[in-house]
């Protein structure tokens, strides 16, 4: 692994506590080799490079969205890389998001959908159920409120708004296992799915 884009992105995520801190990156990094292995197509290079920055000039972590785009391509040219890869780089990490693809489906290509699958498997099973309820704490949501229904319909601004903890699962994260696209992410949602089943019918039974 290149140890400049690591210091690179570890430089930029140190500070979060949003959820996608360096722990984040981690585990889709890793996530992505796994699935990597069994697309033989896909380019490890730029899997790997976009993996580790997906989330590097996001919103939700740093102040100046277009100064952190300028300075990531800035980074990406001095890493030898030619303008079509980090073009692709920045299509993949500029549409893989959830709250992206809420309107329109957005195709990426291989590269980017297995940092997408690896991404969206960090947030379900065990590790997504720990994920939200850091977030949930994090923005001072309620765990749980039998008044407050889950949303059925969400854009791009309503997926902001606060809900609670328990209405993301039925918001969001039971629904990302039919929106994989890899055979291997597939395989991988469906254990962390149905994990979560079973914890929201412990978590169901502990409340009634
Ligand atoms: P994306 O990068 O796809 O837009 P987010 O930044 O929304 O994803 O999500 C980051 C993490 O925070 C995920 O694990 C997600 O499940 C969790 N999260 C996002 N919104 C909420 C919410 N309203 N309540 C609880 N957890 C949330
Ligand atoms: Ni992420």
């Amino acid at each position: 692994m290149n140890k400049q884009i690591v210091k690179y992105r570890n430089e930029i995520l140190a500070n979060d506590t949003s959820g996608h801190s360096i722990d984040h990156i981690n585990r889709v990094v890793k996530l992505s080799q796994k699935i990597l292995e069994t697309e033989p197509t896909a380019d490890i290079e730029i899997v790997q490079i976009a993996a580790n920055v997906h989330d590097v000039i996001d919103e939700k972590l740093v102040a100046d969205v277009e100064l952190a785009r300028q300075d990531l391509r800035d980074f990406l040219t001095k890493q030898k890389l030619n303008e079509n890869q980090v073009d692709q780089i920045f299509f993949t990490i500029d549409n893989m998001s959830y709250s992206k693809n809420l309107e329109n489906h957005i195709e990426l290509p291989i590269e980017g959908q297995i940092v997408q699958d690896a991404d969206r498997l960090d947030a379900i099973g065990a590790i997504g159920i720990g994920r939200a309820f850091y977030y949930g704490g994090n923005k001072g949501s309620k765990i749980y409120d039998p008044k407050i229904k889950p949303r059925t319909e969400m854009d791009h601004d309503s997926y902001r708004e606060q809900g609670t903890v328990i209405n993301h699962f039925y918001e969001k994260l039971l629904l990302l296992k039919d929106q994989m696209n890899t055979t291997e992410g597939k395989r991988l949602a469906k254990i962390r799915h149905d994990f979560m089943l079973e914890f929201l019918d412990e978590f169901k039974k502990e409340t009634r």
